[in-house]
C-alpha cells in the first residue's frame, strides 16, 4: 500500500519525505487555502514546489465544474510537472473529463467519492486513482471503511485497474484498516502516519535495553 500525505504544508511534506516511506501528496483547495496560498501564479508555483520535494504523484485539484473548464485547467496543471495527477470531482462533467484525460495519457484522481456506484463510473472512465472519503462518511454515521472494502471487492471481481486511494483519513486505525481491506493507497495527515510508530511496549522495552546495556558496560 502506498503512503501519500494529505497536506499542502511544505514542512510536513519534507518531514514525511525524510522518513523515506512517502509515495506522494494529495492537496485540495481547502488545504491550499489553509497554507495561505492565493492566486493562480502562487498556486501553480506551490504545486511545483511540492513536486520538487517528493518523487511521487502529486494531486492538484481543478476548481472548474464544467467539462471545458476542467480540460483547460487540468491540462495546465498536468504541464507543470510529470508527477502531477489531475484531481477531478465526482460529477457528470468530471467523469467526461476523466475519460478525456485518460485518452490523452494524463493521470487523474477522482475525488469526493462516497458510494460504490460512483467508484464504478470512475473506473469505467479510466481514473488512475479513486478517492473515497472515509472520515467524512464516519462523521455522518456511515462506516467509511465498509465502503473501501466494498469497492476493493468490486474492483477485484471486475478487474478494474483504478487504484483505491483511501482519503479523509483521521486516525492510525483508518490506515491499518485500509491496508487490511485492500486499499492501494492511503492519503493521511502527518499526525496519523506518525501515530503508527507508537507503542508503549516499544518505549518501555527500549528504555530497559538501554538501561541494561549501561549496567553491563559500567
Ligand atoms: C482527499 O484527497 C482530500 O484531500 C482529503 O483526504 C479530505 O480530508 P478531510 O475530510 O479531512 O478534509
Amino acid at each position: 500500500m502506498k503512503f501519500f500525505i494529505d497536506t499542502a504544508n511544505l514542512a510536513q511534506i519534507k518531514e514525511a519525505n525524510d522518513l523515506g516511506i512517502l509515495d506522494g501528496v494529495t492537496t485540495n483547495p481547502s488545504l491550499m487555502a489553509k497554507e495561505g496560498i492565493k492566486g493562480e501564479t502562487a498556486i501553480l508555483q506551490h504545486y511545483v514546489d511540492i513536486c520538487n520535494i517528493v518523487d511521487g504523484d502529486v494531486s492538484a485539484e481543478v476548481i472548474s465544474t464544467d467539462y471545458a473548464g476542467m480540460i483547460i485547467e487540468g491540462e495546465k496543471l498536468a504541464a507543470l510537472h510529470n508527477n502531477i495527477v489531475v484531481k477531478i470531482p465526482m460529477i457528470k462533467d468530471g467523469i467526461k473529463a476523466i475519460k478525456y484525460f485518460t485518452s490523452k495519457g494524463i493521470r487523474t484522481n477522482c475525488t469526493l467519492v462516497f458510494g460504490a456506484g460512483q467508484a464504478i463510473l470512475a473506473a469505467k472512465a479510466g481514473a488512475t486513482y479513486l478517492s473515497p472519503f472515509v472520515g467524512r462518511l464516519d462523521d455522518i454515521s456511515y462506516d467509511g471503511m465498509d465502503l473501501i472494502a466494498q469497492i476493493a471487492h468490486i474492483y477485484s471481481v471486475q478487474g478494474y485497474e483504478t487504484q483505491i486511494l483511501a482519503a479523509s483519513i483521521r486516525n492510525p486505525m483508518h490506515i491499518i484498516k485500509s491496508a487490511e481491506v485492500g486499499a492501494h493507497v492511503i492519503t493521511s495527515p502527518l499526525e496519523s502516519i506518525l501515530a503508527l510508530l507508537k507503542h508503549p511496549l516499544t518505549d518501555i522495552g527500549l528504555e530497559k535495553f538501554l538501561a541494561d546495556h549501561k549496567k553491563s558496560n559500567a
